[in-house]
């Protein structure tokens, strides 16, 4: 597979200024932290704009006009987002009426969102519907009925694209593999309920099958998954154009393409993997004498996920004797519940310039009343760690704000952008009164 060189940092818009303090984008943190309180997480806007652009002309550079990028906005979805998606250009994946609202108040035009879920309900799809959502991906038979006929309600024919099984398991890890034939996600080809799906489909009158797609899993490293899903995918469409006389206008093969949480895994390199998809879709295409249809990218953590960090405050530092060493930190599983979910890996680095000469392996916990609340196990700090010292958890821009939680009580960390070494607050930090804001 493709990879690109790994520098010092596990993301190259880390670094530490003269003064050893570590810096996102060249900001130094000990300020923000100042400026904001911690926890507080922050994204580098000008990272986030250069993931899309990569993405956008590695899909150009493959696919010319036929391809579409569309942000998976499930991984960090907030209106400063939508409003760089917006300015970027491309399209977005949305899942829930939340983030349709939150898309169309940054402006996007909704024309260009899919509509994904597993269970979208009467009212999703009539919320849906009236917003002008462009496609929705429709998962199952039940869904397809309910939206040929609420669009019938609604005198509107609505695209559609089917969401497909491939039967690809990616080796990711379980609960994040969404392709594989037992999974609660689209209509498998092996159980014939895809071609069964498009026979329905077509004969829907308020209906207007535009192709399908499928979302094999997330945090993929390996390339050859793609090329094994583009193999099944294409295939399917050669198959339902021998059987039906229908070939697809458009192909949406998803997104998790992987990032690098800690040093020891791969940094993928977008352009090569796309461009690797590319040549492999035009041979193959040829090869089943079909026309290739539009290409579609649905990446949400490989945009965003560097692009974030966040700043923790420690707390308690408890030596337990024979055992093992707990940093208890500000936050916790409420604004990363990734490793208590996944037992995810993160990189953990002290703000101020640490002293390694004398380190210690700890779990850095949270501050939430259960066990689980850990965000790092094995984690080398000076063994100076100590109350009152800044902690960055990197790599900390996809499925962390979008994944936080209320637990405990615990209002929500605001959350910064930083563009050009200037800052400027995006969501406010959370108050005990805005947690109690929608109590009667
Ligand atoms: N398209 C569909 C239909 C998806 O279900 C997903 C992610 C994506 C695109 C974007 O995948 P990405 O490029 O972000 O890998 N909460 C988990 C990840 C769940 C992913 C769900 N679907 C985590 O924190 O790792």
């Amino acid at each position: 597979m493709v990879l690109t060189k790994q520098s010092n940092f596990i993301c190259d818009n880390i670094s530490r200024n003269e003064e050893g303090e570590l810096c996102l984008a060249g900001v130094a943190l000990s300020s923000l932290a100042k400026k904001y309180g911690t926890p507080l997480y922050l994204y580098d806007e000008d990272r986030i704009r250069e993931k899309i652009r990569a993405y956008k002309s590695a899909a150009a550079a493959a696919f010319g006009s036929r391809a579409r990028i569309l942000y998976a906005s499930k991984a960090a979805s907030f209106k400063r987002i939508y409003e760089i998606v917006r300015e970027e250009g491309i399209g977005t994946d949305v899942v829930s009426i939340g983030e349709i609202y939150t898309a169309e108040r940054a402006g996007l035009d909704l024309s260009l969102a899919y509509f994904h879920s597993n269970n979208k309900t009467d009212y999703d799809i009539e919320y849906a519907i009236e917003r002008g959502v462009g496609y929705f991906v429709v998962d199952n038979a039940e869904e397809l009925y309910a939206i040929d006929r609420i669009a019938r309600e609604k005198g509107i024919t609505q695209n559609i694209l089917l969401r497909i099984t491939p039967g690809i398991d990616p080796h990711t890890y379980a609960a994040i593999a969404t392709g594989k034939v037992d999974s609660k996600f689209g209509s498998a080809i092996e159980t014939g309920q895809a071609d069964e799906m498009v026979e329905r489909a077509r004969s829907l009158k308020s209906l207007n099958l535009r192709g399908f797609h499928c979302h094999v899993g997330s945090q993929v490293f390996d390339s050859d998954v793609y090329m094994r899903t583009c193999k099944v995918m294409l295939t399917f469409v050669a198959h339902i154009y021998e059987k039906y006389g229908y070939l697809a206008d458009e192909l949406d093969l998803g997104g998790g393409i992987g990032v690098r949480y800690i040093a020891s895994q791969p940094s993928p390199d977008i352009a090569g993997i796309i461009g690797e998809v590319g040549a492999y879709m035009k041979e193959l295409a040829a090869e089943l004498g079909i026309t290739l249809p539009t290409v579609c990218f649905e990446p949400g953590r490989s945009i965003v996920a560097d692009a974030g960090l966040t700043v923790y405050t420690v707390g308690t530092v408890k030596r337990i004797t024979g055992y093992k060493t707990y940093v208890s930190v500000d936050g916790g599983m409420t604004d990363n519940p990734r490793f208590a979910l996944y037992g995810s890996p993160y990189t953990f680095m002290p703000v101020a310039a640490p002293d390694m000469s004398d380190t210690v392996s700890c779990s850095v916990v949270g501050r939430c009343c259960e066990s689980g609340d850990i965000l790092g196990e094995d984690i080398t700090l000076p063994n100076s760690i100590k109350r009152g010292d800044l902690l960055a958890c990197l790599t900390t821009g996809a499925y962390h704000y979008s994944m936080s939680s209320n637990y405990n009580r615990i209002p929500k960390p605001p959350v910064v952008m930083l563009q050009g070494g200037r800052d400027y607050l995006v969501i406010k930090r959370e108050t005990p009164e805005d947690i109690m804001r929608l109590e009667v």
